[in-house]
Parts: structure tokens; sequence; C-alpha cells
């Protein structure tokens, strides 16, 4: 049965939403609203919105928006004409008789989705074939748009005039108010005529996550054009903060594993389309909202946002970083890019080509890795009430996370790079008290003599290597050299027992002389008191624990957690590794399932840091006291080198 716009006008009218709503949703009153969880997705915080003076209900978790009979159809599972019935006899109206005219001028009703969809292909025939959209077919050509791109995203051209498309859709049976509706009209306040809201401009047709058209995007070709870019209003139909621009296309795209990377604008998605990358999308003219997080989840773990590498570009990542805090998920984050100098992707793409950006994308970082970077940048570091203060701001952010296991996780995460960062900040005594830089992180002088003092450790004490060597992989060890020695040393002990310091110096080839010098020093003679070294002055110095001779346990308790550092650093490459090449497979159509075991491979990597870095932050604290109760000259402050 059809009924006529009259009497569901009427119907609604008649009915409050969220009386209908309330009855299965807990709605509170805010301001004109009504808010409350969402019946679309399991939530803790309510994101579902009725408002009863519009008629309509909207949730911003996962984008449903409808009136009381798409509610019904929605939540309760009726057909649209069980969703009538039932809502008309609450209404206390009756049933319109089926009249064969009134269902003929139904059938001839055009929905506002109609409307949209119409309007798109009158402005695709314009772009296509007007002599007007000569400019604009230049334009595009020479931005590098191909008629391949253009048909994908059945891109169009709005002409100048005043009512241009307004004449052509009347004509094809649209009331002029649906198009009003649709936002693709504007009725002036004073009674002047309506006209058409895109004239002159590119048209940038925007989808639901089904794919029908429900907004448009204009560029201006004019650049005088009071603005380069002009979008729908919101309508029923369009609620920007809930929509991405090219989603359904990036939704299949994610589904055979590609990255999903969120740009700023039209253009740059299609610029990586065309490059290849089908799994870009963006936000309408706004910072990214939790529904537009929401959306990205649904199809891919770690979505990765690009951003300008400028000021304002890291501000925008801060302020999305402050938006996904409270609703991170286990496995679900973002990854940020960073562009050089002032680049859109779209001109990335055209300056440095395709294996440029996927190079950016492999390199891209983490939330909690920008998180960190973003506070530990020109700190001072000296005393411990600085370090309290960078401590309590990152538990600030962290304790926003409304997820308790990925709360707990940060925290420990957290833990362990603190510590880490506290107790190099304080070895490297010289510039303790300089704020840091952003290398800072990963300092390569600093691998090498923790290397070096591991490897001095296995030489000094004999009884290390005898219990543990077979536990210690030579590639732990990042330089060549040091993995070398730490082989011969493998050789050396499992030879038999190895009883002291000197079998060592004895049984070692020639080759590692050099280095055996410096990781653990040779004793040195001499007559001035001030030239003489003892045997092991090299790791002393590294480590001046060992002058204390602390017991056995406490050695090897240090000695272990090392090695696990060195395990942690490996575990890390290897995975960052893995995802490297999986995401050159993933470029390659012969190669979707190899990149998909890589990817299997590296979560499995992940999981065990994850265990691992629990354990190792568990035990930092522990090693940290051990250090300074035994340290030469422990005031109880400084962990000197
Ligand atoms: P940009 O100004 O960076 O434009 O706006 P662009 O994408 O590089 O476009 P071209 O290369 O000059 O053609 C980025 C996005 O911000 C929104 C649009 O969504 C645009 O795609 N925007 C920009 C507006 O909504 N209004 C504006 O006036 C400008
Ligand atoms: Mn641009």
């Amino acid at each position: 049965m059809r009924f006529s716009p009259a009497f569901l006008d009427e119907l609604k009218s008649r009915l409050r939403v969220s009386d209908i709503v309330g009855r299965r949703v807990k709605l509170q009153k805010r301001g004109r609203e009504y808010v409350g969880l969402s019946p679309f997705k399991s939530e803790k915080t309510p994101s579902f919105t009725v408002n009863d003076d519009k008629g309509f209900y909207h949730c911003f978790s996962s984008g449903e928006h409808g009136d009381v009979i798409s509610f019904l159809m929605e939540v309760e599972g009726l057909s649209f004409n069980e969703a009538i019935e039932k809502l008309a006899g609450e209404a206390g109206m009756e049933l319109p008789k089926p009249d064969r005219f009134d269902q003929a001028k139904e059938e001839k009703r055009k929905s506002l989705y109609d409307v949209v969809q119409a309007a798109a292909d009158w402005f695709a025939a314009q772009l296509r074939s007007s002599p007007a959209a000569e400019n604009a077919r230049d334009y595009l050509l020479r931005r590098g748009l191909d008629a391949a791109a253009v048909g994908a995203f059945h891109l169009g051209f709005a002409p100048g005039e005043r009512a241009a498309l307004k004449t052509a859709l009347i004509k094809l049976g649209f009331e002029e108010k649906m198009l009003v509706d649709a936002g693709l009209v504007i009725q002036p306040d004073d009674g002047r005529p309506s006209y058409d809201r895109f004239r002159n401009r590119i048209i940038f047709p925007i989808t639901d996550a089904r794919g029908r058209f429900i907004a448009f995007g204009g560029r201006a070709l004019d650049a005088d054009a009071p603005a380069k870019y002009l979008n729908s209003p919101e309508t029923p139909l369009f609620h920007k903060g809930s929509v991405l621009f090219n989603y359904p296309r990036a939704r299949d795209a994610a589904r055979n594993f590609a990255p999903v990377i969120v740009v700023e604008g039209y253009m740059d998605v299609i610029a990586l389309h065309q490059a290849g990358f089908e799994g870009a999308v963006a936000p309408l003219g706004t910072a990214m909202t939790e529904a537009q997080l929401g959306l990205l989840w649904r199809v891919t773990a770690e979505p990765v946002l690009a951003f300008d590498g400028d000021e304002a570009g890291s501000r925008a990542a801060m302020r999305v970083v402050d938006r996904a805090l409270p609703i991170l998920k286990p496995g679900k984050s973002v990854r940020f890019s960073f562009l050089p100098n002032g680049l859109d992707p779209d001109d990335f793409i055209r300056e440095r080509g395709a294996a440029a950006f996927r190079d950016l994308l492999n390199r891209s970082q983490g939330l909690a890795d920008l998180l960190w970077q973003k506070e530990i940048i020109g700190r001072r570091l000296s005393t411990p009430e600085q370090k309290a203060a960078l401590a309590q701001q990152f538990e600030t952010a962290i304790a926003q996370i409304e997820d308790k296991v990925v709360r707990d996780y940060y925290r420990f995460d957290f833990k362990v790079r603190l510590s880490e960062f506290f107790w190099r900040t304080a070895r490297r005594k010289e510039n303790a008290a300089q704020p840091v830089t952003a290398a800072a992180g990963t300092d390569e002088l600093d691998d090498l003599n923790y290397e070096r003092m591991v490897l001095g450790l296995l030489v000094e004490y004999p009884d290390l290597g005898n219990a543990h060597i077979e536990t210690i992989e030579p590639d732990w060890f990042s330089n060549d050299w040091h993995a070398e020695f730490c082989n011969a040393l493998h050789t050396i002990y499992l030879a038999g027992e190895v009883a002291d310091v000197l079998d060592i110096y004895e049984q070692l080839p020639p080759r590692f002389y050099m280095l055996l010098n410096q990781v653990h020093g040779e004793e040195r003679g001499g007559d001035a008191p001030a030239a003489r070294r003892a045997r092991g002055h090299r790791l002393h110095a590294r480590f001046p624990m060992v002058m204390q001779r602390p017991p056995h346990a406490v050695i090897e308790r240090c000695f272990l957690h090392f090695m696990k550092g060195l395990h942690i650093r490996t575990l890390e490459k290897e995975k960052n590794q893995t995802l490297m090449q999986a995401g050159d497979f993933l470029m390659q159509p012969d190669k979707q399932a190899e990149a998909e075991k890589l990817y299997a491979h590296a979560t499995g990597l992940e999981r065990l840091l994850m265990d691992e870095r629990k354990k190792y932050a568990d035990e930092e604290i522990t090693i940290l006291y051990l250090i300074e109760e035994f340290s030469p000259h422990s005031n109880g402050r400084q962990l000197s080198s």
C-alpha cells in the first residue's frame, strides 16, 4: 500500500519521536533534545539524540538517522507498511483506503534520495557535455584528473546561472520544496525566488555508507568566489559529522587490506585513488568527529591520518588524539603521517610519486608515540619534581581512555618509556639539565654502549655465560661486530664450563681483541698511577655497580633485565620490518595472500611485545633501585656513569 505525503505528515505530526523511541531507549532531556544510549550500537556514553521539533532521531556513533517510521523499521524489524499500521493505531488515524489514482500518483512521488540522485546525474551530464563546462573540463585536466576518476567519483559541474539546476529538476517532476529540503536550492527569507546553492563550481557528490548520494561539495572555478569549497547544508539525509567522503569504496578496499587513509580534501582523495590508494577518505571540511572515527574502525583497526608537517598540522593531529583517546578500544587506534613542507597529499603524489607516499605511510607514527613525543620535546628533566610533572601530564592524558584494558596498557607502556627515559637522561650527566630533543628516544650511541655493557658482563662473569648463553641470540645485537663477538662467546661457553675471565681472554680469536678491550678493558700497568687501569675498566665505567662487588644474584637480575631490553628491541625491529614488507606486498595484486600472512605475523609479534614490555616495566623499577643502591657514588640521586 502507498500512503500520501499528506497522510504521512499528519501521522508524524501526531506522534512525538521521544514517546515512540522512549519505549525502547531510556532518554534524558537535554535542552531541546533528548539523549540516550544508542539502540544501534552498544556504548557507555550516550550518543543518541532525539529532536521532537524536527521529528527525527540521530545516532552519532553509528550514523543512523530517521523518524518514527524508520525507528520501528530499524529497531523492531517491521516493514514500512507494518510500521505505518502500528503508528496509525497509536495516533488514532484510519488507514487510507487504497485508491488507484492515489497509488499512481504515489509511484511518481520522489524521495529526497531521488532528488539528490537526480541532481548528481544532472551535474555529471553538464560536466560531460555542456559547452558551459568547457572551463571546468580544462581545469580538471590541468589538475591531472583522468576520465576514469571523473567517472568513478561521478564528478559534475554546476553552471553559473541563478537557477539552472532548479529549472531542470522541476521539469523532471520534483517539487521546489524538496529541492530546498535536499539543500540544493536556497529559499531567501524576503520572498524573492529561490536559487541554486551551487553555481559555477566543480561538483563532488557525497554518498552515505550505502553508496546513496546524499549531498555535494562544490569547488569554485572563479578565484574570486567567496568560498573555495561549499558543501550542502545539514539535511535529513546529510549530517556532515558522521559522513566521510569516499567511505564505501574505502571500505571495499580495506577488505582487501588496503590502508585506510584520512586526508583533508576531496582532491586529495581523488589523487590518492588515481595513485592506487583506494582506501582514502576525507571528512567534510571539519575536524574529525567520534562518529567518523567509529566509521573508520568498522573497516580497519588503524586508519592512517595524513597531516601537514607544519605547526597547524601538528595541532590538528593533537586534536584527533584528544578525540580518539576516550574512545580507544583494544586493537583500535589511529596512526599519523606528516607531509613535508606545506604539501597536501595531492601535491605530494604529483611531486614525488606513489612510492614515496607509500613510504610515508610505512613510517607513520602510532598514537602513543605521538603523545609521548609531544610531551618530552623541550622538557627539562633534572629534578624529581620535573619528572613527576611529566609523569602526571601523561597520566592526565591516559586517564581519558575509557576502556580499562587499553588504559592499563597505556599506563604500562608509558611507565616503560618514562623509566628508560629518566635513566638515560640521568646517565647522560652532562646533558641532564638540557632540554631533550626529538631524537632523544633513539640514541644510537646509547644502543652501542648498552650492547657493550651486556657483552662486558658476559666476559666479567663466566657464571652468567655458563647459565644463560643459550638463551641469548647474536642477532639481538644491532652492531655486526657485537653479534660476531656474541657468537664467539657462544662457541667458548658451549665448548665447556668457563671458570675464569682469563679463559675467555685466552680462547677468544685474535680478531676480537680490539673489541674485547672495548667491552671489558685490558689491564694496563705503568708508572704513573693515573694511567693504570684494572682489568674490566671499560665495563666498570659503563656499569659502576660492578666495582662494589654486589651479590651474584643482583648482577644476574640486572643482566637478565638488560637481555630482555635487547630482545624487545629486536622484536620491535622485526615487527616493523614485517609491516613494511607487508605494505609492499599489499601494493602488488599477486602478493595479497603473502601480505595477509605477514600482517598476521606482525599482530602475533605485537601481542608478544605487549607482554614482554609489561614484564620489563614491572622489573624496571627494581633494577633502578638496585643500581642506585650499589652505585659507588650513591647519594640517592645520581645514577652516574
Ligand atoms: P584546501 O583549501 O586544503 O583545498 O581544503 P584542497 O583540497 O587542497 O583543494 P584544492 O587542491 O585547492 O582544489 C581542504 C578541504 O577543506 C574543506 C574542503 O572539504 C576541502 O576539500 N574546505 C576548504 C571547505 O569546506 N571550505 C573552504 O572554503 C575550503
Ligand atoms: Mn590541494
